[in-house]
């Protein structure tokens, strides 16, 4: 196929200023040179290619301006490469790139030229290098980047504070899961552009627990980030740093009790976790006791199934915030079911604290429902065999006058009477009874 195509395609080739090399394959605006065993770029690249695929070879060096005769060229395959590092220069006057794919290479080091002059280059793929070291200036430029993938390498450091809404308005996702960050600048995280933290990849590190990592995570976690969801699992922190014990911190966020967490404006919010199982039909109480012991408090309280609420935007006679911001809801439903998160506010010190309760509503235990449901079906048919027995029996003795039967039907008259009022609504506290080592956490 390949080679009945070849002369045709170096025909094609002829008429332009580059010439599609003889082991790649050229098409429309694809130069396909993938898995060629090539060790060094081809002298000539046909010049009208958008696309160039270089992937699969041996490339382990680039020279100078390697792509400057391809003005059209958007996207670069060069992944699965022995490339170490790059030159000063190699991408001179390929400015048009928009898609750079390096992954799967040997990089070392991303030095701050690397990428220079691409403004307008939309994703990186750095990913499964061996890149242990990144300079701060390396993304300085990258005006039109939207993803960048650097994971799977050995990376310790990450310059956060080089993105900004001003340099990076369009970026909004920055990969640096599996690498070995253990402890992040959390003031320059957190100061990050929304859009960027939104779609911040940081599982599989060597992250170490402290409650100004919880905090940041805890934050993510309340606004439902997918990237923490779809790798519940893989968020792991090691205490002390040591890395055999370790916490899967979005799973058991009781290490993390007694934090104080620190909203993004960094001033100080307390978290109590709470659980709380209750039945359908069922009252609860919520309080909203935090470590803010000042008495003029505004409470709101952001709930799964009304959304905010205040003591001004409730009108529901089935939830009711009271002024101490004990929040009641009359009667549960079990799509009442989730996280209810309360802030106080304290306005005159500038404080805001948040208290936290995992309400989880089930169905009636079922086994109640039948038993009433029997007894009730069970007198039915004691009625009907009276019934049957009073009077379409043929009569053949004298037994059938005594009215033997009557006591059974009242006994069971008497068991259909269930206590439904015995149920209480209790606030339970998380429990105490931590099976493993306790980790004291620092604030
Ligand atoms: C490369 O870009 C420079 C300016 O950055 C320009 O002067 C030069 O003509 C360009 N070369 C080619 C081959 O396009
Ligand atoms: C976690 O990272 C290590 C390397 O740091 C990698 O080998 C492993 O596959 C990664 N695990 C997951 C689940 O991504
Ligand atoms: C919750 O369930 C009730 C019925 O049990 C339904 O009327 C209501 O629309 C549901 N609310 C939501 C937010 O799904
Ligand atoms: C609450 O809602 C009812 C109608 O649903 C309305 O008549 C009443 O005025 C409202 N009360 C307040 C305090 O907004
Ligand atoms: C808040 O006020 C309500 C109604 O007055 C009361 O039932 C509840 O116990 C109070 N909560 C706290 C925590 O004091
Ligand atoms: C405190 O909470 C209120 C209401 O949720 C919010 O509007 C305000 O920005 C918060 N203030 C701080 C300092 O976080
Ligand atoms: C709340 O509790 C339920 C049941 O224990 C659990 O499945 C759910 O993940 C918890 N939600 C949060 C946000 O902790
Ligand atoms: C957390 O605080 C509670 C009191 O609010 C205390 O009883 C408990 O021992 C503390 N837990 C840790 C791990 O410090």
């Amino acid at each position: 196929m390949t080679f009945r195509l070849y002369p045709l395609l170096v025909l094609l080739c002829h008429g332009s200023d580059g010439v599609c090399p003889p082991m790649c394959i050229c098409v429309s605006d694809t130069a396909g040179c993938s898995s060629c065993g090539l060790t060094k770029l081809p002298q000539s690249l046909p010049t009208y290619s958008v696309i160039l695929d270089l992937s699969h070879n041996y490339l382990s060096w680039l020279g100078v301006g390697s792509f400057k005769k391809m003005p059209k060229l958007e996207k670069l395959l060069l992944t699965h490469n022995e490339l170490v590092s790059l030159e000063e220069g190699v991408f001179t006057n390929a400015s048009s790139l928009r898609y750079l794919d390096l992954s799967s290479n040997k990089l070392r080091v991303v030095e701050q030229h690397y990428f220079q002059g691409l403004w307008k280059l939309e994703e990186l793929l750095l990913f499964n290098n061996k890149i242990t070291q990144l300079e701060a200036g390396m993304l300085n430029g990258l005006s039109s980047l939207k993803k960048a993938y650097f994971s799977l390498n050995q990376i310790t450091y990450f310059p956060f504070f080089s993105i900004t809404d001003h340099s990076h308005p369009f970026m909004s996702m920055l990969d640096l899961s599996s690498n070995r960050l253990s402890r992040l600048p959390w003031v320059d995280v957190k100061a990050l552009p929304m859009l960027v933290q939104r779609g911040l990849y940081l599982h599989n590190n060597s992250l170490i627990c402290d409650c100004s990592m919880y905090s940041v995570f805890w934050h993510w976690d309340l606004r439902g980030y997918e990237t923490l969801r779809d790798f519940t699992e893989e968020h792991t922190c090691t205490i002390y740093g040591n890395t055999r014990s370790f916490v899967r911190f979005l799973r058991q966020p009781r290490f993390f009790r007694n934090c104080t967490v620190e909203k993004p404006m960094s001033l100080p919010v307390t978290v109590f976790l709470s659980k709380l199982t209750v039945t359908e039909g069922e009252m609860v109480r919520l309080d909203c006791e935090t470590s803010l012991s000042s008495r003029d408090l505004s409470f709101a309280w952001l709930t799964p199934s009304k959304g905010y609420i205040t003591q001004t935007s409730i009108n529901d006679t089935l939830m009711s915030l009271f002024p101490n911001g004990t929040l009641d809801i009359q009667a549960t439903k079990v799509n009442d079911s989730g996280l209810y998160v309360c802030t106080a506010q304290d306005m005159k010190h500038a404080l805001n604290a948040t208290r936290e309760v995992n309400v989880t509503v089930v169905l009636p235990q079922t086994e109640t429902f039948n038993t009433g449901y029997t007894t009730l079906i069970a007198c039915m048919l004691s009625m009907l065999f009276i019934f049957v027995y009073l009077y379409l029996t043929p009569c053949r003795c004298s037994c059938c006058t005594q009215p033997g039967p009557r006591s059974v039907f009242s006994s069971s008259r008497r068991s259909h009477h269930r206590s439904q009022s015995s149920k209480r609504v209790a606030f339970m506290e998380p429990m105490l009874t931590e099976e493993k080592t306790e980790w004291p956490p620092k604030s």
